[in-house]
């Protein structure tokens, strides 16, 4: 059975005060969880270490990095690699986000680098695809989508494929409290789960899990979370609120 995942992504935001006292209210929630269910903290690189101690002990609960070099190590001031990732017991990362994509010029060809060295050093990639309002106004983002995970992912091999996980994060959705319909988003997951069966076959495909990004929040995660092909969620502002993120948790498919 594939993974229910509700990922927050603080991005650039919050204290490491702020940020401490955000996770001990979270895990004051008894969420009942059942056991394909997971909850990723998407938290900045300094408090990758403080975060994970806090959540210790608890196994449906992990950290996960932002980004990731495309390199595996060497003179590239500022980055952090998988495999430094990989030695502190970070188990995720989040690949591909859109503002990388449009801020640092991470293309699909630098992205496929990136799924290549979190492989090698046991990093569990969360793979974020999306179209543009543009390419949405145009009904041309089943073929961006597509476009997305074929250069970036489709040289993977059905091992790496298997309970892969992707974020469908329709750019335009982000941040801006405009969320996806239902049909919008069952229609994207559904065209990229058929997209991965045709190359990799029914059995993977199903296994992929693949989370809905963009506006989500308590008062809408369970109806985008209850739709056949939408696993759970990846949640930017409203992660940074104790009591929404924990009523997004509990939207969760069980
Ligand atoms: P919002 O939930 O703030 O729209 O952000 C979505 C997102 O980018 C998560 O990665």
């Amino acid at each position: 059975m594939r993974k229910q995942i509700a990922a927050a992504n603080w991005k650039m935001n919050l204290s490491l005060q702020e940020s401490e006292a955000l996770v001990s209210d979270l895990l004051k929630t008894d969420y009942s969880f059942t056991n394909n269910q997971l909850v990723l903290l998407a938290v900045p690189f300094p408090y990758l270490l403080n975060i994970q101690q806090k959540i210790s002990g608890d196994n449906h609960f992990s950290v996960c990095s932002q980004n990731c070099a495309a390199t595996e190590n060497g003179a590239y001031t500022g980055e952090v690699s998988t495999q430094m990732l990989n030695g502190m017991g970070i188990g995720y990362s989040i690949i591909g986000h859109s503002e990388r994509r449009l801020y640092y010029q991470e293309d699909n060809s630098t992205l496929a680098n990136k799924i290549n060295v979190s492989f090698k050093y046991g990093v569990q990639p969360v793979f974020c695809c999306g179209e543009p309002l543009e390419v949405r106004e145009k009904n041309a983002q089943n073929d961006f989508v597509q476009l997305q995970l074929e250069e970036s992912l489709f040289h993977l091999t059905e091992v790496q494929m298997t309970n892969f996980i992707i974020a469908y994060e329709p750019i335009w959705a982000i941040g801006t409290g405009r969320t996806a319909t239902s049909d919008q988003a069952q229609h994207m997951h559904a065209h990229i789960r058929a997209v991965i069966e045709k190359k990799y076959g029914n059995d993977i495909a199903t296994s992929v899990s693949i989370l809905y990004g963009g506006s989500v929040k308590a008062s809408n995660a369970k109806e985008l979370f209850s739709l056949p092909d939408v696993d759970g969620g990846l949640v930017g502002g409203a992660s940074l609120i104790a009591s929404e993120f924990s009523e997004i948790i509990k939207s969760l498919k069980k």
